[in-house]
């Protein structure tokens, strides 16, 4: 249920603008699921903050502050290196360490990241290089906070999916839960801005997958433009280390027929404190075909998007470069 409404300070990367509005503040009150009254309520929120900004902060999510603080301190050990020892866990191909990349996508700025697949023998694999003297250690402290969020984004996308009134409400969450999923986690660290001057950490973009989980330290950056605030001044969300942000992603709004907004973000620096983001992308297998869901369809909202495959997908962004608008590739 939504308990609260967030205040937002917006503001330019110049500081010339300053707007505030609101998001949604969704209650999990716990993490026990079951179809009662209160979750088919709860569900509707979901969705109607979906529709509307494509972001929303969880509360009473279930995941452990103990397993959050671990995964936080292996990323902070890991940033923490000599720049000779992070290269080596680079470069992110796609996976890996990667340091203020000039890419597409918003991936380009003020930022060092660490690229993860969340498979568990790819990670123990990648583990040898990012934390030599204890990968173990590192693969499982990542293991134990990848299968707390990918829980979390399940009950999310089990909730959207009774919200929106699906015949199988497992029929979104099953793409995670198959073992061939694609998801990632990425960690961005954004150092402190130098000449106390704010700048892009990292640039405007849509996520491409499902949904992300996002979580960060205790240091404001993310913003969102959205056409629910005005569509063009950007607006600062404020940090929550307690919570976590689920940002809608480009398959949630190809499977919802556009119902659903994958929103735009950026990440700005901050002049007097770094910022450590954790951000779990859940995507589904590479084979797995993406359509708009029946129920989705109607006279009143034909078909927008034609199918396709994740990898297909993924494929054509990379090639491309495609950026927040390339599910337009994809429209009837
Ligand atoms: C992202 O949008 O993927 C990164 C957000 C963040 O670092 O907070
Ligand atoms: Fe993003």
């Amino acid at each position: 249920m939504v308990v609260a409404s967030l205040e937002l300070e917006g503001r330019g990367v110049d500081d010339q603008i300053s707007k505030s509005s609101s998001i949604p503040v969704i209650d999990l009150l716990s993490s026990s699921w079951k179809l009662g009254r209160r979750e088919q309520l709860v569900s509707k929120e979901i969705v109607k903050a979906s529709e509307k900004y494509g972001i929303f902060k969880v509360v009473n999510h279930g995941v452990g502050m103990d397993v959050v603080e671990r995964m936080e301190e292996k990323g902070m050990e890991f940033f923490s290196l000599p720049e000779n020892e992070k290269h080596k866990a680079g470069p992110p191909n796609p996976v890996g360490y990667g340091v203020r990349s000039i890419g597409f996508n918003g991936d380009m700025g003020d930022l060092e990241y660490l690229l993860l697949h969340t498979n568990p023998s790819s990670l123990a694999h990648k583990a040898r290089t990012i934390c030599k003297s204890n990968p173990n250690s590192f693969s499982y402290v990542v293991n134990e906070y990848v299968e707390e969020v990918r829980d979390l984004a399940c009950q999310i996308l089990d909730m959207l999916a009774l919200g929106l009134g699906l015949e199988n409400y497992q029929e979104l969450s099953r793409l995670l839960r198959d073992s061939e999923n694609d998801s990632l986690l990425r960690l961005n660290y954004y150092p402190t801005s130098y000449n106390a001057r704010v700048r892009v950490g990292f640039g405007e973009h849509s996520d491409p997958q499902l949904l992300t989980v996002l979580r960060s330290n205790n240091v404001s950056g993310l913003q969102i433009v959205t056409d629910s605030f005005n569509g063009e001044t950007w607006v600062s969300i404020p940090p929550d280390p307690t919570a976590f942000y689920i940002i809608i992603g480009d398959v949630l709004q190809a499977i919802t027929n556009g119902r659903l907004k994958s929103v735009r973000h950026r990440v700005i620096t901050n002049p007097q404190s770094s910022r450590l983001s954790m951000m779990y992308f859940g995507a589904p297998p590479l084979h797995a075909v993406i359509r708009p869901l029946p129920e989705m369809v109607s006279p009143e909202c034909p078909r927008k998007y034609r199918a396709f495959t994740w990898g297909e997908f993924k494929k054509a962004m990379y090639s491309l470069r495609l950026g927040y608008n390339r599910l337009d590739l994809y429209r009837l």
